[in-house]
């Protein structure tokens, strides 16, 4: 099957019920432990790329390895997301390497440390809907800013400071209505990375009633949650018993998410989990093993650890059973409804 748009996968989604974890990359154990997961429950993937994957990986290697996912896998539609592009640029030359949908994050100036303005995020995110869609491919926007750190993108908002920038219900509605884009990532208090809440979260700091007053104004609008890993403690135990070193902190409850799903959250982005799991059976092997120095050995139960991870959410959000059932629509074909 060929790679599909994510608007294809997000409208299935939504006429179902269901959310789709947005899983970041940025080697081949991480593209197979995704598939693997998404091969035991029956899942459609969303498999995304930042900036730094892609710098890290190359795009060449990451087509291709993508393109392989997709031989393996003829029965799982997959699509392929730049995450968190930073100017329109960086959406062009993600389209022209393959991938089937785009993030264009306006939220943020092009260096990813300040806060754009409105007009700013529309002229950007407009521009990259009108080169995206007449290829066929899906465009993510962000209206609001997240807290935490990515490499090179991310306003580094601290838990405090990343409620003074939370998405205004109200301007969501005229950023879509003034983009025509196919998903709306927003704010609602989380951040990215191992440190987002420093208790579990309540109503107050993770604000899942802003997400139902989007809805509300906008039903027929996908929204994204980013920053969405619930650092799960057991995983966090792992790497500190083997000699890591990560101070306590709370995530997003898988539960809280699941409420999202039900108020038109359609698509779960988690990174962080991906990697504590990893680095924990690394840690673990290292630590038990330390003789071992063949790869093999510790990469293949790091891509495990990331399997179950995976795997879990796969349920959890409810894709799980539904690889087979999504319109195995291409880019090329979604060209014309996009002209309409
Ligand atoms: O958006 C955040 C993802 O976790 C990607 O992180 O920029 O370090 O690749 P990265
Ligand atoms: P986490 O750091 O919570 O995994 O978030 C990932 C993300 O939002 C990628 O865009
Ligand atoms: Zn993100």
């Amino acid at each position: 099957m060929p790679l599909i748009p994510l608007r294809t996968l997000l409208d299935h989604a939504a006429e179902n019920d269901y959310g789709v974890a947005a899983l970041n990359v940025n080697n081949m154990e991480q593209i197979q432990a995704i598939m693997e997961a998404a091969a035991e429950t029956d899942s459609p993937v969303i498999i995304q790329a930042s900036r730094g994957a892609r710098t890290y990986t190359n795009d060449n290697y990451l087509r291709h390895l993508m393109l392989a996912a997709a031989e393996l896998n003829p029965n799982i539609p997959i699509v392929m997301h730049q995450d968190h592009g930073n100017s329109p640029a960086t959406c062009l030359s993600a389209i022209e390497n393959g991938f089937t949908s785009v993030m264009m994050d306006g939220s943020l100036d092009e260096a990813g440390k300040t806060p754009n303005s409105y007009e700013q995020n529309v002229k950007v995110t407009k521009e990259v809907v009108v080169a995206a869609h007449a290829k066929g491919v899906s465009v993510e926007g962000e209206i609001g800013c997240l807290g935490g750190i990515e490499d090179g993108h991310g306003a580094g908002l601290s838990e405090d400071e990343a409620q003074e920038h939370l998405t205004d219900p109200a301007q969501a509605e005229q950023f879509v209505a003034d983009t025509g884009l196919d998903a709306l990532a927003v704010a609602i208090g989380t951040s990215h990375g191992a440190y987002k809440f420093a208790k579990k979260p309540t109503g107050d700091v993770l604000r899942m009633d802003v997400i139902e007053d989007i809805h509300k104004r906008l039903p027929n609008c996908h929204i994204v949650m980013h920053g969405s890993s619930s650092l799960p403690q057991e995983l966090r135990d792992i790497i500190n018993e083997f000699g890591g070193d990560l101070k306590p902190a709370y995530g997003v409850p898988v539960e809280e998410i699941q409420r999202g799903i039900k108020y038109g959250v359609r698509k779960v982005n988690v990174d962080t989990d991906s990697r504590l799991a990893m680095t924990g059976a690394i840690r673990k092997i290292f630590v038990q093993k330390p003789s071992e120095f063949d790869p093999r050995k510790y990469l293949g139960p790091a891509r495990d650890a990331m399997k179950e991870v995976c795997k879990a959410r796969m349920i959890a959000f409810g894709q799980a059973g539904w690889a087979g059932k999504v319109p195995t629509t291409t880019c090329k074909q979604l060209i014309d409804f996009y002209k309409k």
